[in-house]
């Protein structure tokens, strides 16, 4: 069946990137949680843009507060801009996480944040990056071949699914605005699976399942949940 990826958590109902967002989508059903992360002075923080006026309490550019200046933030109802390794932590291997690459100097650290935690216990199915800067994917796939890569994408390409296959990648993760059926199908014949973002409406719900989705991301995983355990009734 289909699989429920909390978009960032359950962004529709919780202040996205946070772990009470994170949290409610675990609670909630949802298969997987994706975030963004981006490197902020050497940390890796969970945030979306480069801006903080959308989220947070204050405004401005990211790269105009320190590191300790972003954590005093209020991120939505009192919570904390959260670093990638308490995300992990408070997770706790309940479900994957999807870690999607916002910069380049964040695709080293994670590679080094998730063998640490891989040493302590995780497991790399614990984990798959994505995004949309293919050349960071390649690089880690080639430094860690077990890592599971993600290959995002917002249009439709010639040669359709390929780049993601010489990726080596386990899934393409396309737009909600650029899919056909023929990009499924030939992701399907090189079998990979196919991820859409971000899908929040029943009537999409049905027709991405109908075009053979293996997953959608979305800001509100219980509706999501209920509509698949309805068709799986069906
Ligand atoms: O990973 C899917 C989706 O999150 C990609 O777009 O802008 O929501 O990070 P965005
Ligand atoms: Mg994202």
């Amino acid at each position: 069946m289909m699989l429920c990826i909390a978009h960032r958590g359950a962004r529709a109902e919780r202040p996205e990137n946070t772990i009470a967002a994170i949290e409610l989508a675990i609670k909630q059903g949802a298969d997987a949680i994706e975030i963004d992360v981006r490197e902020h002075q050497g940390q890796l923080i969970i945030f979306h843009d480069e801006i903080v006026d959308r989220t947070t309490s204050s405004r401005g550019e990211l790269s105009n507060f320190s590191f300790e200046q972003l954590r005093q933030l209020d991120a939505g109802n009192g919570q904390k801009i959260p670093i990638l390794g308490e995300v992990i932590l408070s997770i706790a291997q309940r479900v994957p996480l999807n870690i999607e690459l916002k910069d380049n100097a964040s695709a080293p650290l994670v590679l080094a944040c998730i063998e640490d935690f891989v040493s302590k216990g995780w497991e790399y199915k614990d984990f798959i990056v994505s995004s949309f800067f293919h050349p960071l994917l390649q690089s880690l796939k080639q430094q860690q071949p077990q890592l599971a890569i993600g290959a995002l994408s917002a249009g439709v390409m010639v040669d359709y699914a390929a780049f993601a296959q010489n990726l080596d990648a386990v899934s393409i993760n396309l737009c909600s605005d650029s899919i056909n059926q023929a990009i499924i199908d030939d992701a399907h014949q090189r079998g990979l699976k196919v991820f859409i973002y971000t899908v929040n409406d029943i009537r999409e719900f049905e027709q991405f399942y109908q075009m053979g989705a293996d997953g959608l991301f979305t800001d509100y995983p219980l509706k999501l949940k209920r509509w698949i355990e309805l068709k799986s009734k069906q």
